[in-house]
């Protein structure tokens, strides 16, 4: 009887203990904050330079911005992306990324920033930005093997004020993209082989009859020049990396 009584004591002190660490293991995992991650009270998720190889898991579905930049991250996950509808900021420079298509940003339409610098796009392929009908500002720069931009990225109409496309490997960009951006305020083109020939002639023009859209001091430089051929090749490919077209 006396063995009995012991053993049920032992048996629920068992059970008491398992709670206890039951519940250390739960209170542990911070709430919807992913690992190697800070998510602060403002629906911050800093993930910068963790060397993470995957998309975080587990972000909080309120996340405002996401930092991922500096990583060698080489897929954005749409289903996990797209649960983050209240999205404003999405940083993903400097990864691994090379491949987006229509669905990778299908429902962020509150986002305002998108950084894809610094990856390994070889094309943008037709609608990739479609869904975003807040996007503002699309930093697309430094992406070495990046040759093609389809002429329908956006959808119409976007309200994209700033586009910077420096130093990727563009040689043509068919005009009829930049006529769809009706507020573009300004534009990034330096940095790009682009190729001079007839096609390009349009892009020349469009150009010049957009000149307050290029930040000083290409202005000066635009407009002292003659819009020809050569002309794309002087100014566009202006050496500095900082300098917008
Ligand atoms: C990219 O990230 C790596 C790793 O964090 C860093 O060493 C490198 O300087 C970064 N490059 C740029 C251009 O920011
Ligand atoms: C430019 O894009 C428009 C619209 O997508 C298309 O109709 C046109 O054929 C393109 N021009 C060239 C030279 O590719």
């Amino acid at each position: 009887m006396k063995r009995a009584v012991a053993a049920a004591c032992v048996r629920r002190e068992r059970a008491q203990i398992l709670l206890v660490l039951l519940a250390r293991a739960v209170s542990s995992v911070s709430p919807g904050c992913p690992e190697r991650c800070v998510c602060d009270d403002q629906h911050v998720v800093q993930c910068a330079e963790q060397d993470l190889l995957n998309f975080p898991s587990g972000l909080p579905l309120t996340t405002r911005q996401l930092i991922l930049s500096n990583n060698r991250i080489s897929d954005l996950p749409a289903l996990e992306l797209n649960y983050l509808s209240d999205l404003l900021y999405l940083d993903c420079s400097n990864n691994s990324l090379t491949h987006i298509s229509e669905s990778t940003f299908g429902n962020l339409r509150k986002l305002a920033y998108l950084d894809l610098s610094f990856n390994l796009f070889g094309r943008i392929q037709e609608q990739t930005f479609g869904a975003l009908e807040s996007l503002v500002m699309l930093r697309l720069t430094d992406n070495p093997m990046l040759s093609e931009i389809h002429p329908q990225i956006f959808s119409v109409p976007s309200v994209l004020q700033v586009l910077d496309i420096s130093r990727n490997n563009l040689n043509r960009l068919n005009v009829s993209f930049l006529m769809a951006l009706g507020g573009l305020r300004s534009l990034g083109l330096s940095g790009n082989p682009w190729r001079c020939a007839c096609d390009t002639e349009e892009l020349c023009f469009w150009m010049h009859s957009n000149t307050f859209k290029f930040i000083e001091p290409f202005l000066s430089r635009l407009k002292s020049a003659d819009v020809r051929g050569e002309l794309l090749d002087k100014l566009v490919t202006a050496k500095k990396p900082s300098t917008w077209i």
